[in-house]
This record gives structure tokens, sequence and C-alpha cells, in this order.
């Protein structure tokens, strides 16, 4: 339960699937505010790495649980803002959970109900002052029902498969468009129709569509909401 100067701290929620631009949005508010950052996708990857690392497998529900329960992990700001190092264990696991195999699995192990009993406190811990950005699936229905601000972004999974495809080939990593739309489709479908947390807007989030509008436009579209529903923003 919030107390009273916690329910003050302003909360932004940026839902959605993958590849929708949430971490540039997120990034962007992080570093323009100057508040709190939570990456909850990143906790669902360290605890699918931790679990690979410790050989658990998706079956052992409650191992999970225990793990996600006791995880060793650390986001450790580099730089300032939304850089952020991600330690688990004491080792720099930042690239190693980005790819494309470590949000699969991380998409296996978030169904566990037990599993995301044992994140939730973890994630409402960055709600502190002056303010918070979350990042994830679950953030404005589950996590921060009660944020100030809760922003769904979306976009169709062709534009997806094609940003993401860019990013891969950005990073010299081959790939290609069908098999990266499959994926994505796949995980698409698992993180919407689990029984707990699935992914959807809230009802009162506003819905932002990124398929036809570049990262610019959406940058600026983001910016306004904010201003109007956050009138007296110190950074503005
Ligand atoms: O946002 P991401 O791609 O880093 O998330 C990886 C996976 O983690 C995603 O496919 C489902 C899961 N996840 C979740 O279930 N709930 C969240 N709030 C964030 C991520």
């Amino acid at each position: 339960m919030s107390d009273v100067s916690d329910s003050e701290v302003p909360i932004i929620t940026v839902d959605g699937p993958s590849g929708t631009g949430k971490g540039t949005i997120c990034s962007y508010l992080t570093d323009w505010l100057q508040w709190n950052f939570l990456d909850s996708g990143a906790l669902y990857r360290v605890l699918a790495l931790a679990a690979q690392k410790r050989e658990i497998v998706n079956d052992n529900e409650d191992a999970l649980a225990e793990l996600a329960e006791n995880l060793n992990v650390e986001f450790k700001v580099a730089g300032g803002g939304s850089l952020v190092n991600v330690v688990l264990d004491g080792e720099v696991v930042t690239d190693e959970i980005r790819t494309e195999e470590a949000g699969n699995a991380a998409s296996l192990v978030a169904p566990i109900v037990a599993v995301r009993k044992a994140l939730l406190s973890r994630q409402k811990a960055f709600h502190k002052a002056p303010g918070l950005v979350a990042d994830g699936r679950d953030m404005g229905t589950v996590v921060f029902p009660d944020a100030t601000l809760k922003i769904y972004l979306t976009a169709s999974a062709e534009e997806r498969a094609k940003r993401r495809l860019k990013q891969l080939m950005q990073k010299g990593i081959s790939a290609n468009l069908r098999d990266l739309s499959a994926s994505i489709a796949e995980r698409d479908e698992r993180d919407s129709t689990r029984a707990v947390s699935p992914l959807k807007p809230a009802e009162d989030a506003i819905i932002v569509d990124t398929s036809t509008i570049d990262i610019d436009a959406v940058v600026a579209k983001i910016s306004e909401l904010v201003v109007n529903k956050i009138p007296d923003l110190p950074n503005k």
C-alpha cells in the first residue's frame, strides 16, 4: 500500500508489445524529467537468464518463484538517466539479456503466477521521488493501477518486425524478416493470452499507434500528453 507521500509521486506507465518504441520513449522521458526508471521486462529477462544458469526448467514453478524472490539483480545507473547496467550475481549482463532469445525466454517464465507475485514488490520499490517512468506489459493494469498517466504503444506486427530487423542489422547480426515476424507474433500471442496480467491497455490508457509515425512525432505527441497531465513539472 502506498502512503500519502508515495501517492503524490507521479508515475507514467508505458505498456505495449515489443518493437513499438517503448524503450526509446522511456529513455526520452527519463532523461527529460530526470525521474526513476523501471524496465520491468529486464527483470523477467534476468530471471530467465538466472534460471538457465542454474538449469531450472520452466516446469519447475516453485524453484522459479524462489529464484524470483531472491534474485540478486542490481540496476546500476551508467552515465545518468535511462542508461542502466544490469548486474546479475555481480556480473554485468546488460547485453546478454537484450537478445531475441532472452526476450522469448522471459516471455516463457512470465506467465507463472508465483513469479509475477514475487517480482511485484521489487517493481513497486522503484516508485520514489521525484517520479517514475515504468516500461512493461502490465504497468498500468496491475503494478501501478493508480498511475498519473498511462500510455499504451502499439504498432502493426509487420512494422515491428521491420524495425527489429533494422536494429539487428545495425548490430551486425543477421536475421530474416519472416523468422522475426513469426517470433514476434508468437511472443505477442503468449503475452496477451496468458491468464495472469496479460498484455492489454488499461481502461484509462491513452493508445498511441506508432506504425505510421516516426519516433520524433511519437516523442512530440507523448511530451504533449505529459505536459497536459502533469502541469507542474519541474524540468519542462
Ligand atoms: O519488454 P521486454 O521485451 O523486455 O519483455 C520481455 C518479456 O518479459 C515479454 O515478452 C513478457 C515479459 N514481461 C512481462 O510479462 N511483463 C512485463 N511487465 C514486462 C515484460
